[in-house]
């Protein structure tokens, strides 16, 4: 996949971080996005790329990040819909602070900021949410979290259907366990990170995952290769879920 203009959200770490890599070594436009103005900075320069503060809890900065693109003549072939948080917590203990928290930056935020970028989508274009196996795979200590995910789920399917005369087509990834930042912002030690990743070994593919291992899927879905797939969804789990 080469000369598509790719915008990914929360790419200041992470997956995100990875495809944004990934896309530019292969000679597309990047735009990033992020919440943190000082890491987003570090990024763009470190990459070469565009990027806009967006947080996606915050519908006023996703609706001036629709306006800024159209501003800016941007014209998207492909949005990768990866800012996501996870913040565990037994259901008992779960606050509606908590709930709305985790809701609004995984649900709301997609949501909202899908529909602020849509006057900026390219006809076709490509639209790519980063789910989880939480959808189907219970853990304890995810309820909101798998909540915030499968409803965002069952939100593309009605959208591939609106949005199927602009020639938008979304589908999605469900990472299994991924090695990145979020361990550490669920609050893991180290010695909780490697004892998760050493139980992983018991896995077909016999290790905990990267970032990396989802760029295959990412890129299947962004290049034209994926146009005729609507809701679809590419479990990248390393066997996790058999
Ligand atoms: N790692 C896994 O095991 C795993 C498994 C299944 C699914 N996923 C999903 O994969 C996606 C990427 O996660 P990751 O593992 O790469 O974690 P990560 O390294 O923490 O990256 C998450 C990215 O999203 C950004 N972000 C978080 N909240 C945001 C907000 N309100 N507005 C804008 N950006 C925001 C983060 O920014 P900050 O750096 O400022 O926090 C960061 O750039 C998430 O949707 C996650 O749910 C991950």
């Amino acid at each position: 996949m080469q000369s598509k203009t790719i915008l990914i959200t929360g790419a200041t770490s992470g997956i995100g971080l990875a495809l944004a890599k990934k896309c530019v070594a292969l000679g597309n436009q990047v735009i990033i996005t992020g919440r943190n103005q000082t890491k987003l900075d570090q990024v763009a320069s470190q990459l070469g790329v565009k990027a806009y503060l967006a947080d996606s809890a915050d519908l006023a900065q996703l609706v001036l990040l629709g306006e800024a693109l159209q501003q800016d003549g941007i014209v998207l072939d492909g949005v990768v819909l990866n800012a996501g948080v996870f913040y565990p917590s037994s259901f008992v203990e779960t606050t509606a602070a908590n709930f709305d928290e985790t809701i609004g930056i995984n649900t709301k935020g997609p949501f909202f900021t899908l529909q602020a970028l849509l006057p900026s989508l390219a006809q076709p274009a490509s639209v790519v949410f980063i789910s989880s196996i939480v959808v189907t795979k219970g853990f304890a200590g995810c309820s909101t979290y798998a909540a915030s995910k499968a409803a965002f789920e069952a939100t593309i399917r009605v959208l591939n259907i609106e949005l199927a005369d602009r020639g938008i087509r979304i589908n999605s990834i469900r990472p299994g366990i991924t090695a990145t930042d979020i361990q550490a912002k669920a609050g893991m030690t180290k010695e909780q990170e490697m004892a998760l990743f050493e139980s992983l070994k018991a896995t077909p593919v016999g290790r905990e995952l990267n970032a990396d291992d989802h760029l295959g899927a990412a890129l299947y879905l962004l290049d034209d290769a994926s146009l005729a797939l609507r809701n679809a969804v590419i479990e990248v789990d390393g066997g996790y879920t058999l």
